[in-house]
């Protein structure tokens, strides 16, 4: 089975290869200073049979965002002020080359959703705000939930109280048996 746990040393992290050079490029050079500034939290999915492999790895870090930013249609049924509020940024999400479309990704992103909320309880959080990397991968956010900030933006957000509502309804357990 796979899971995810915190990026450590014992990785291979410079054998990873999304396909996509600036996310590989980060996992490569920058992930370990990043985490070590406290730039990022950075996780990565592994394999039982092999641990220090990487499959896929994503990040997390605090982040604010307008308050005019977030879609007026999820903005206003909560009352949400127009000025700066705090968010979750979920900075990088990349799998594997030769081990996309297994469910990686899913791991990955829910694992993120759920750290984001887990979070939030302590230090509050309105949103998980993610930027889409090119256009073609924003319907792979919008089937967990994500919606644009802007007709023509590949900015994308999930309100926390939509994050917790997923987790009620027990989204990991259906989740983690279809993987
Ligand atoms: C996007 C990405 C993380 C998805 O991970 P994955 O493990 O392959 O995806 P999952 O197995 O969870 O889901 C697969 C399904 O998601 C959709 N999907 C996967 N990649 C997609 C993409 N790039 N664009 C749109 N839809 C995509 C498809 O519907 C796919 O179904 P299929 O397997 O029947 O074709 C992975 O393709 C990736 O790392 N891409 C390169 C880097 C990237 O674009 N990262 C996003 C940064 S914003």
């Amino acid at each position: 089975m796979n899971h995810v746990e915190p990026l450590n040393s014992h990785h291979k992290h410079l054998a990873f290869t999304s396909g996509n050079d600036v996310l590989d490029r980060y996992l490569h050079e920058i992930a370990y200073q990043a985490k070590r500034k406290s730039l990022a939290a950075i996780f990565v999915a592994v394999g039982e049979d092999d641990p220090a492999t990487i499959l896929g790895y994503y990040t997390l870090s605090s982040h604010m965002i307008e308050g005019l930013d977030i879609p007026d249609v999820l903005r206003k049924t909560r009352k949400f002020p127009s000025h700066r509020v705090g968010a979750t940024l979920l900075g990088r999400l990349a799998v594997a080359v030769h081990m996309r479309h297994k469910g990686i990704g899913e791991l990955l992103l829910i694992d993120a959703l759920k750290q984001a909320h887990e979070v939030s309880r302590a230090v509050a959080s309105t949103c998980v705000v993610v930027d889409a990397i090119d256009e073609a991968v924003v319907p792979y956010y919008q089937r967990f939930g994500f919606v644009r900030v802007a007709p023509d933006s590949r900015r994308l957000v999930l309100m926390m109280d939509t994050i917790a509502q997923l987790f009620s309804h027990g989204v990991e357990a259906q989740t983690q048996e279809s993987i």
